[in-house]
């Protein structure tokens, strides 16, 4: 089973090929053009323009994946685009390309949240069962999630305000480092003393699995104005205790998540953590421990498939493909997309889907 994944959510087009082979999963082409450049300017993402540049950039992206695959269109067996949540202009972009490739190849269409995609990376890179315990982290999101199968999600806590990749993002907006800040927080970290400042660890010893970061951002705004900026060797220890702070509040939070889940579901044996975030080298030691320690076995994509990526959403239309869970082509978008529509809603400020 052959398909072609399309992800256009965010600031990254990217298209890969993906087949499900007796002897595993394969990767046969995954590319990204990543939109920093474009965006650069303005500071931050601007939707119309990432929309554009999805735009420009999708349709080559699509003929050099199939290329590298060396197949033709003809020969895969669905076609998958991320089609929420996300920025609605990108969404259009990439799911429209699919739905118009599976229309004319008289393909399967398989609309992919992409949420899930990042749920379930891990059964493509490492052969993890159904159930598990999934630490979700990303630029938009920040949950702790029990996957028990394809489209089955129970969510135990979600960020009250702030998403954990958003925390890294403006933290080293302020500090001074470029964007994405989580990158630019870890290579700077890696010189700096992680227990210079003292920073508060959000929700931490609470019972649950909810995330709050509002707070983390004001303090390191309140340490560079009262220190009246910052110097080369403020900035590295500042980025450090960043990077530390993060690692204390995600792992506070996942320790209560590991101890239900190994209460609840004694036949699950994994901790993974993906999206974006799970990129973090002192993220993936902490909850590698974690794991270890509560007898779960860790398990974590390699970094170029925690971030945004193609190859996520052609493996997770695989996943769909095979169970039978097809899309008609007038499948709608969703901006919003909860894995867990049945979770309680969360009261907080910035609370997202
Ligand atoms: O999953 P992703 O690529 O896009 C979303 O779906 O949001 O995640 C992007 C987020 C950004 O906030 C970025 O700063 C963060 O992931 N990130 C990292 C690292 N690499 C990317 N955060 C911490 N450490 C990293 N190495
Ligand atoms: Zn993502």
């Amino acid at each position: 089973m052959i398909v072609l994944g399309i992800e256009t959510s965010c600031d990254e087009s990217a298209a890969a090929v993906v087949a499900a082979t007796s002897s595993g999963p394969k990767i046969l082409s995954n590319l990204i053009h990543s939109q920093i450049a474009e965006h650069l300017p303005y500071g931050g993402i601007v939707p119309e323009i990432a929309a554009r540049a999805h735009l420009d950039h999708l349709h080559p992206l699509i003929s050099r994946a199939l290329s590298e695959a060396g197949i033709g269109l003809r020969e895969v067996d669905g076609i998958a685009a991320a089609a929420g949540p996300g920025l609605i202009g990108g969404l259009i972009v990439g799911s429209m390309t699919a739905k118009g490739l599976a229309w004319a190849a008289r393909k399967a269409f398989l609309g992919v949240n992409h949420l899930e995609a990042h749920a379930l990376t891990i059964r493509l890179t490492d052969s993890v069962q159904f159930p598990y315990l999934l630490l979700l982290v990303s630029g938009g999101h920040c949950q702790l999630l029990v996957c028990a199968g394809v489209g089955r999600y129970i969510r135990l806590g979600t960020t009250l305000d702030d998403a954990v990749g958003e925390a890294f993002d403006k933290a080293a907006k302020l500090i001074g480092l470029g964007y994405p800040g989580g990158p630019a927080i870890e290579e700077a970290a890696r010189n700096g003393d992680h227990n210079r400042f003292a920073l508060p660890r959000p929700m931490k010893g609470r019972p649950g699995c909810d995330f709050s970061f509002s707070g983390l951002k004001t303090a390191v705004r309140q340490i560079i104005m009262v220190g009246g900026g910052l110097d080369p060797r403020g900035r590295a220890d500042l980025a450090a205790s960043v990077e530390l702070a993060i690692c204390d509040a995600l792992a506070d939070r996942t320790a209560n998540a590991v101890d239900w889940f190994r209460r609840k579901y004694p036949e699950g044996d994994a901790l993974v953590v993906a999206g974006g975030v799970a990129a973090n080298k002192r993220l993936r030691e902490r909850l590698m421990k974690l794991a270890t320690d509560a007898g779960l076995r860790f398990a974590a994509p390699p970094s170029p498939l925690c971030t945004d990526n193609g190859a996520m959403i052609a493996w997770t239309g695989i996943e769909r493909l095979r169970l039978g869970l097809i899309d008609s082509l007038d499948a709608p978008l969703r901006p919003r997309w909860p894995l867990d529509p049945g979770a309680p809603p969360r009261s907080g400020a910035g609370v997202k889907a």
